[in-house]
């Protein structure tokens, strides 16, 4: 799976109901192997991988940068080649270009799992954070419908491409999504539906939404300079005073200081920061069994 917009409305709903039962999955893929390849770090996602993997029954290997051939200038694809010819089922890929993505679903021919792709996509992120979204807002018969849900996104929209995945799930799923953006953002396919981006945090305080999702600074992707910053830090910043009912997410890391003013928020009982790490694993569990479904 590369891209959230290879998943229909069957599929979100497949994997949000075995995420759901994943205490079932326990052992199902036993025999089965699956290798992390975590080329950029990761707290959140790899660990998150690494415990579904581990629950599933399955076989994992670990590749990073500093320990693999790659440090004696091993050719990327070639590498990857390698991890296939060692007889890995399943690859897990976290990279900062998403080249290197392309290239392998055309050149090897096992299962590919995204894990964050540069700036581009975050698809297993919009999972978790749709399969949280849908714990806090189903009715109690379990029904959810996220037509008419109103979500504020606010922060580096540009380079972060947990922004694009959620966004593009979000509106599939007839969500109104609105962004407030701290740079000056580029069209992008993903960003569908974004006329009218917020320009202060009371704004979107003043437009009720159900769920801020704020987002850090994706510094490690800027070219020096982010874009031309639409006002001062502060104005992006969420503080208890913004806290007016609306849920509060995070893909995390949080800088606090930065995007959020401190760790109370986090702690807030509107917060659903620390529920969607919770929601990792489950999540992941279901994404991988899915994977070999197909
Ligand atoms: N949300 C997320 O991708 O976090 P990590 O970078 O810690 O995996």
């Amino acid at each position: 799976m590369l891209s959230i917009k290879e998943l229909d409305y069957m599929d979100i709903t497949d994997i949000t109901a075995l995420a759901q039962a994943h205490n079932c999955l326990n052992g199902k893929l036993a025999g089965s192997s699956v290798c992390l390849a975590f080329l950029e770090p990761s707290t959140r996602t790899q660990l998150s991988f690494s415990l579904a993997a581990q629950q599933l029954g399955m076989d994992i290997g670990y590749f990073d940068r500093k320990n693999s051939a790659l440090e004696k200038g091993e050719d990327f694809v070639e590498s990857f080649k390698a991890i296939e010819d060692i007889g890995f089922d399943c690859i897990v890929l976290r990279y900062s270009y998403s080249w290197l993505f392309e290239e392998l679903n055309e050149k090897i021919d096992i299962k590919i799992i995204n894990a964050g792709d540069g700036e581009r996509e975050h698809p297993t992120q919009a999972l978790v954070d749709w399969y949280t979204i849908k714990q806090e807002f189903q009715s109690s018969n379990g029904y959810f419908d996220a037509a008419g849900l109103k979500v504020a996104i606010v922060g580096d929209i540009n380079y972060s491409r947990v922004a694009k995945s959620l966004i593009y799930l979000l509106n599939e799923r007839g969500a109104n999504v609105r962004i407030l953006p701290k740079y000056t953002f580029e069209s992008d396919s993903m960003l569908l539906n974004i006329d009218n981006p917020f320009k202060y945090m009371d704004e979107v305080v003043d437009w009720k939404p159900d769920i801020i999702y704020m987002l850090r600074d994706q510094k490690e992707r800027w070219d020096g300079q982010p874009g031309p910053y639409f006002y001062a830090d502060d104005h992006f910043q969420l503080g208890p005073e913004h806290l007016q009912g609306a849920k509060i997410m995070h893909p995390g890391p949080v800088n606090i200081g930065s995007e959020i003013v401190n760790s109370d928020i986090i702690d807030h009982p509107d917060s659903l920061i620390r529920k969607q790490a919770r929601n990792g694993v489950r999540v992941r569990k279901a994404v991988i069994v899915r994977e070999f479904q197909k």
